[in-house]
C-alpha cells in the first residue's frame, strides 16, 4: 500500500499532510538528528569532495510516481546529503565570509516554516518582528532610525542593489526626471559610480542590472591598506564631470571582502555632501563590526551614509539567506519601488492593513519570514554578545596574524583591519618569484581544501596569489588557528619538494 492510497494505519492521511502524531514523532527524530550532527561537527572532516557516483546519484535521481514515506525521505537526506556539508559549520573553517549557523537560528527556520507568512505587509506578527530586528542591526551599527527604512532581502548582492536603485531614482529625481517612467532610454547624461578596486563585484553586476552598464562603475585605486584613495576619487569625479558624465554615488565598503578594508566613510561622507552624491556602504561583511567599540572610529562617517547593505547571515551567523538593506529616507526608497496593484491594496488600521508594506520596498512581492531567525539570534545574543562575537573574531584574527609573521615560511600581504588574514607559503628562497608563488599557493590552498584538516580560500592582492582566512565562527580557537598554519606550512614544505602531477 502507498501513502497516496490513503488508507494507511500510520499516516491516515494523502501527503502533503502529515498525521500530527507522526508529525511529531518524525520531528522530534530530526531535532535528535541536527543535534548530534552539530554537536559532532569538530570531529569531521571540514570538507569531504564528494566522489563523482555521489553527484551523480544526487543529480539524476528520479521523482517517483507515488509518494515516498516521510521516514525513507529522511532517511535518504541522513545518508546522501548530510554527510557532504559545505564545511562551514566546522570551526577550521576559514573560507569566503560563511559562517555557522546560529543554533537558534536553526530552530527559528522550523518555525518560521511552520507560520510560513508572506511577509508582504498587513496587520500580523511576522511584520512587526521585522521590524523590530530590523531596527535592532540599524541601532547596533550606531546608524539613524529616525525617518530611515530598512527590510531584509536575500544576501548582500540584493541589500546593495536595492540600494543602488534607490541612489539612481534620487539622482534622477535631482535632475528633474523619473528614472521610474523614462528608463535609461532618453539620452540624459550617463550616470557613474564609483568603488575602489576592491569593492564587491556585486556592486558591478548591479550597476548591470540598473541598466547603467559595467562602464558606469569607475574603479578608484586604493591605498597601502586596500582603502578607496580619495584624493584618486575626486580627481575621478572632476574627470568625469569634465567629460559630460553624471557622477552620482560613491559605493564604499565597510569591510572589503578581500582584505577587511575599510574606507575612510568620515571623508567620504564629506566628499559627497560637497560633491552631491549618494553615499552607499556596502557593509555586507563589515559594518557589524561599528558595534565593537575598539573598532567604532573606523566608521565614523557611516551615519551619514545613504544606505548601507548588511548581511546577518555573515558575521552574525544567522542562517542563510538573510540580508539587510537600510536607506536613510525611507519616503524615497518607497517611491523608488512603489507599486500596488488594485488587488492588493489596503488601508492603514483598517481590515489587513497594517504598516506601510515591505513590497513596496523592494522588488519582491511574497517575502519569507527570515526576520525570525534575525529576531532570535539577536536576541539570543544581545548587544553584548555581538559585541563579543565579533571582537573575539578580530582578537583572534590578530593572533593568526601574529603566528604568519612569526613563520619563517610565511609572509603576509594585508593588514588585518577585521577577521580576514591574507598570507602566503614563501619560503625565503622562493621570494623573488610571484609567478612560481602563485602557482605554488594555488596548490597548497587545493590541498589543504581537500584534506579536511581546515578550509581557507584565495583572493588576489597587486598580483600576488593570497591565501584568506576569514574567521567568523563562533566556536573557533586559538587552537584552530595554530592548526591552519600548520596545515599551511605542511602542505607547502611537502609541494615544494614534490614534482607537480598536472
Ligand atoms: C563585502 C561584500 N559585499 C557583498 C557581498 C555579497 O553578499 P551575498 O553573498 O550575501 O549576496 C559579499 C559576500 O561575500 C561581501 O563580502
Amino acid at each position: 500500500m502507498t501513502p497516496s492510497e490513503g488508507t494507511s494505519t500510520v499516516d491516515k492521511t494523502t501527503p502533503p499532510k502529515i498525521d500530527p502524531e507522526h508529525f511529531r514523532r518524525l520531528g522530534h527524530e530530526l531535532v535528535d538528528l541536527v543535534s548530534d550532527y552539530l554537536a559532532g561537527i569538530r570531529e569531521r572532516p571540514v570538507f569531504r569532495p564528494m566522489k563523482p557516483a555521489e553527484r551523480e546519484t544526487l543529480i539524476q535521481e528520479v521523482l517517483g510516481e507515488t509518494g515516498a514515506h516521510p521516514e525513507t525521505i529522511v532517511e535518504r537526506f541522513r545518508t546522501a546529503v548530510l554527510p557532504h556539508a559545505m564545511g562551514n559549520g566546522h570551526p577550521r573553517f576559514f573560507g569566503w565570509v560563511n559562517s555557522p549557523p546560529a543554533p537558534i537560528g536553526v530552530l527559528a527556520d522550523l518555525l518560521a516554516a511552520a507560520m510560513n507568512p508572506s511577509c508582504a505587509g498587513g496587520d500580523h506578527a511576522a511584520i512587526y518582528v521585522e521590524r523590530a530586528a530590523v531596527r535592532w542591526l540599524t541601532e547596533v551599527i550606531s546608524f539613524p532610525t529616525e525617518g530611515t527604512m530598512g527590510l531584509l532581502v536575500s544576501g548582500g548582492s540584493v541589500a546593495n542593489l536595492i540600494g543602488l536603485a534607490a541612489a539612481r531614482h534620487w539622482a534622477a529625481a535631482q535632475d528633474g526626471w523619473s528614472v521610474r517612467g523614462e528608463g535609461l532610454q532618453c539620452g540624459r547624461l550617463p550616470l557613474v559610480l564609483y568603488m575602489s578596486e576592491e569593492g564587491h563585484s556585486c556592486i558591478q553586476r548591479a550597476a548591470e542590472l540598473l541598466g547603467l552598464g559595467s562602464g558606469a562603475v569607475h574603479s578608484v585605486p586604493v591605498d597601502e591598506r586596500f582603502r578607496m584613495d580619495v584624493l584618486a576619487l575626486r580627481a575621478a569625479i572632476a574627470a568625469d564631470r569634465a567629460s559630460g558624465r553624471r557622477p552620482f554615488c560613491v559605493a564604499a565598503s565597510a569591510g572589503t571582502v578581500g582584505t577587511g578594508a575599510i574606507d575612510p566613510l568620515a571623508e567620504l561622507a564629506d566628499l559627497c555632501a560637497t560633491e552631491r552624491l549618494w553615499l552607499h556602504v556596502d557593509g555586507a561583511y563589515g559594518a557589524i563590526a561599528a558595534a565593537v567599540p575598539t573598532r567604532r572610529a573606523r566608521y565614523s562617517g557611516l551615519e551619514h551614509a545613504d544606505s548601507v547593505a548588511l548581511d546577518p547571515h555573515k558575521w552574525l551567523s544567522v542562517p542563510v539567506e538573510c540580508g539587510c538593506v537600510l536607506v536613510r529616507d525611507g519616503q524615497l526608497l518607497r517611491d523608488a519601488f512603489s507599486l500596488v496593484p488594485p488587488y492588493l491594496r489596503t488601508e492603514p488600521d483598517r481590515g489587513f492593513g497594517g504598516l506601510p508594506w515591505f513590497s513596496e520596498y523592494g522588488v519582491q512581492q511574497t517575502r519569507g519570514f527570515r526576520a525570525l531567525k534575525l529576531w532570535m539570534t539577536l536576541q539570543h545574543l544581545g548587544r553584548d554578545g555581538v559585541r563579543g562575537l565579533v571582537g573575539r573574531h578580530i582578537a583572534l584574527a590578530q593572533h593568526l596574524a601574529g603566528l604568519v609573521d612569526a613563520a619563517p615560511d610565511l609572509e603576509r600581504l594585508a593588514p588585518v583591519e577585521l577577521s580576514i588574514v591574507c598570507f602566503r607559503y614563501a619560503p625565503a628562497h622562493l621570494r623573488a618569484d610571484d609567478e612560481d608563488l602563485n602557482a605554488l599557493n594555488k596548490r597548497v590552498m587545493e590541498e589543504v581544501q581537500a584534506s579536511g584538516a581546515a578550509f581557507l580560500t584565495q583572493t588576489t592582492l597587486r598580483g600576488r596569489f593570497a591565501l584568506r582566512a576569514c574567521i567568523l565562527h563562533y566556536a573557533t580557537t586559538k587552537a584552530d588557528v595554530a592548526a591552519l598554519v600548520d596545515v599551511v606550512r605542511e602542505t607547502g614544505a611537502r609541494l615544494v619538494v614534490e614534482p607537480r602531477k598536472d
